[in-house]
């Protein structure tokens, strides 16, 4: 325990509010943590955690007595100075960013420069600016401002909080506040970017922009690989050796999802096409991903013909392994398109069904993976589970239809499929 750690208040308890809470937590600091939904402060008050998230549940049980959870920002406010914010900014019907959450929060800052409103939540770049100048023509300025935007991936967040690649900071001389925040982050060692509000906003959403980018250029080339004869992981291999590019993010696969690169590339996009820039690039991305997502139909009407009456087995959920979020998640795609096509359609995911259920309630939700396989004329890797790279295809193989088996993450061991008689194919190799 360290005393001397700055307390801190944190409003919202979903991904990015609560891996905050509870690494601030781990680094000694008294957290109170608000969000205006009692039934998951309710669960957080009991030891339950509301989300899945590797290593969340043991931080949360492990520092109980520093983290504290409310839906009234009162006691929050009597005890931290730093009050971050990490509600959720999710897309409106035009696609931009929507601040209601914030804004809502916003209303209940103090009107102190005492205090410092240490936005978390990814935001359009203009954001802090906004705020200030609103919080000003309403009379309530005073607070100090503090850009900090969050890089955490979801399934490894609880690691990520604790090594960041970098911790961005941005003032419009905010002065004590920014020297508060990084002090914070210094136990972590990351390197720091220290710069003003605006170029923080932007290098969040130009980083989840980029990244997006890498992939959706290395879905064409595999796409381009299927028609040529070369192999994507070869090609991913070569490629990523320059050190200009690096071998991260060059998965070829059936798109990105979640809620981030979605959301965020389409945000920055009509960011840029409100200030009269129309940014083709993200254009590009965004559509790659859509039709990236089409192509595993494609794909199984080539190997089954007429894909209506077909039994299709679905193995993962999620939009990517150790989280139950099926936000932007392929398989969402995946799975409605197949039913347009009148195919049926059985999907197993360890950990997701219930968050499937929500947003596709007539899903046909297998309890294993032998449940979702057996009688199917083709089957689909999703989500790489670490549980379906070691299946045994000889057994699966047996209880199936059909013969068909489709790697949309390339994760499988395409020799033991093939062993087993099946017919495999990937995604872009060769
Ligand atoms: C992303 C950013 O990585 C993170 O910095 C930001 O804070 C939030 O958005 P997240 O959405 O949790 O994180 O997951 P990430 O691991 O980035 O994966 C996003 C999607 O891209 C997944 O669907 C994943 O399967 C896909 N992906 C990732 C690929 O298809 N290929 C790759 O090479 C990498």
């Amino acid at each position: 325990m360290n005393a001397r750690r700055e307390p801190i208040g944190v409003f919202g308890a979903g991904y990015v509010g609560l891996v905050t809470a509870v690494g601030f937590a781990e680094l000694g600091s008294e957290v109170w943590c608000v969000d205006i939904d009692e039934a998951k402060i309710e669960k957080l008050r009991r030891g339950e955690v509301p989300i899945f998230e590797p290593g969340l549940a043991e931080l949360l049980e492990r520092h109980r007595d520093r983290l504290h959870f409310s839906t009234s920002p009162r006691e929050t406010i009597e005890n931290a100075r730093l009050l971050f914010v990490a509600v959720g900014t999710p897309p409106t019907y035009a696609g931009d960013a929507d601040l209601g959450a914030v804004l809502s929060v916003v209303a209940e800052m103090p009107v102190s420069a005492d205090y410092a409103l240490v936005m978390k939540s990814t935001v359009p770049c203009g954001t802090g600016r906004a705020i200030l100048r609103m919080l000003e023509e309403q009379g309530r300025s005073g607070i100090a401002y503090v850009s900090c935007p969050e890089f955490l991936k979801e399934g490894s967040a609880i690691a990520d909080f604790a090594n960041p690649d970098r911790v961005v900071v941005g003032e419009d001389g905010a002065g004590w506040a920014a020297d508060a925040v990084c002090a914070l982050y210094e136990p972590l060692g990351a390197p720091l970017v220290r710069t003003d509000v605006a170029s923080a906003e932007m290098i969040k959403l130009a980083a989840n922009a980029f990244l997006a980018t890498k992939i959706s250029f290395i879905n064409e080339i595999a796409n381009v690989c299927e028609e040529t004869g070369a192999n994507v992981l070869e090609v991913a291999r070569g490629v990523g050796l320059d050190d200009r590019i690096g071998p991260k993010f060059l998965s070829a696969g059936i798109g990105y999802g979640g809620s981030c690169f979605t959301k965020d590339v389409s945000a920055l996009k009509l960011l840029a096409a409100n200030s009269g820039y129309h940014f083709q690039l993200l254009g590009a991305v965004i559509e790659v991903n859509e039709l990236q997502k089409r192509r595993v139909i494609a794909k199984l009407g080539r190997h089954l013909g007429e894909l209506a009456g077909k039994r299709i087995g679905l193995l993962g959920l999620a939009f990517k392994p150790n989280t139950d979020d099926m936000r932007g998640a392929s398989s969402l795609v995946l799975a409605s398109r197949l039913v347009a096509e009148g195919a049926h359609v059985r999907a197993y995911d360890p950990v997701a069904t219930e968050q499937a259920l929500v947003v596709m309630p007539s899903l046909d939700c297998a309890t294993s993976v032998q449940e979702a396989v057996a009688g199917a004329d083709a089957v689909v890797l999703v989500t790489e589970w670490p549980e379906f790279l070691a299946l045994d295809w000889s057994e699966l193989a047996r209880t199936m239809h059909g013969t068909v088996v489709i790697d949309g993450r390339n994760a499988l061991d395409a020799d033991a499929v093939r062993a087993a008689g099946l017919r495999y194919e990937g995604i872009g190799l060769g």
